[in-house]
């Protein structure tokens, strides 16, 4: 489904942030990236999203290369992921549900479905009958929670959650934890970058270590104190050398 193959990547002044990257994500797994602030974590997830291509080596989403794809056929891949950003980019002067409609008008959603829609999603991420507060009327913890409900809007088959538990308190990072996990266990394929390694202890999720930029380790923890592992979860591992 994806899969990294001796990609880097350095920035315009040159220094090379993420260096030589390898691994595949096979349908249904969840995957949790850790490493320091730096490491490369955002950058990894732009890649996915074709928002940055990668300066050598290839990733490939369902087959497509998308150093290869032409720009038409850009959104589909986007299409593909829903992203759930560092910093949230929620829309500030649009409520929760507007924000949450604009993706399901772009997925070509029938309009008239749209707020039974809005209104299961919002049950699911556990923030029901918030469509119409504007974002600054909600807590951390709620607004995290409607950017989750944004991103999986459009039913995408891969959910990249960039450092979800960034801002918030221990009890509402498992709590959001947990969602990422239901969402998983649902059929999505879940990666989630974090900085937080004390998650890791909490799950059964397969742990990708990045540091300064490189994969130190890939590795896959067997028991969990929150939850079943997926039954959709595979566990098969592929590290190419
Ligand atoms: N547009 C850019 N131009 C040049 N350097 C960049 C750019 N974006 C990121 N970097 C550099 O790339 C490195 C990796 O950044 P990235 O945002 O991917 O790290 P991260 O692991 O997500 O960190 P954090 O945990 O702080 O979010 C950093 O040294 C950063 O300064
Ligand atoms: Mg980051």
């Amino acid at each position: 489904m994806i899969d990294f193959s001796h990609a880097s990547k350095a920035y315009t002044n040159g220094d090379v942030v993420l260096d030589d990257i390898n691994f595949s994500v096979s349908p249904g797994e969840f995957v949790v990236i850790t490493g320091k602030s730096g490491a490369g974590k955002t950058t990894l997830g732009r890649l996915l999203i074709r928002d940055l291509l990668p300066t050598k080596g290839k990733i490939v989403i369902d087959g497509e290369d998308l150093s290869k794809i032409k720009p038409k056929n850009i959104p589909l891949i986007r299409r593909k992921i829903g992203f759930i950003f560092q910093d949230y980019k929620v829309i500030l002067d649009k409520t929760v549900g507007e924000n949450i409609s604009m993706v399901l008008e772009i997925g070509g959603y029938a309009s008239k479905k749209i707020p039974e829609k809005i209104a299961h999603l919002l049950e699911m991420v556990g923030i029901p009958k918030k469509e119409n507060l504007f974002p600054g009327q909600l807590s951390g913890g709620e607004i995290q929670r409607a950017a989750i409900a944004r991103a999986i809007a459009a039913d995408p088959p891969i959910l990249f959650a960039d450092e979800p538990t960034g801002n918030l308190d221990k009890d509402t990072s498992i709590e959001i934890f947990k969602l990422l996990q239901k969402i998983n266990a649902d059929g999505t394929t879940v990666i989630m970058a974090t900085h937080d390694v004390t998650l890791i202890d909490l799950s059964p999720a397969r742990h990708l270590t990045l540091e300064k930029g490189k994969i130190i380790s890939d590795s896959e923890k067997k028991t969990s104190a929150l939850s079943e592992p997926s039954p959709t979860a595979k566990t098969k591992r592929k590290i190419k050398k």
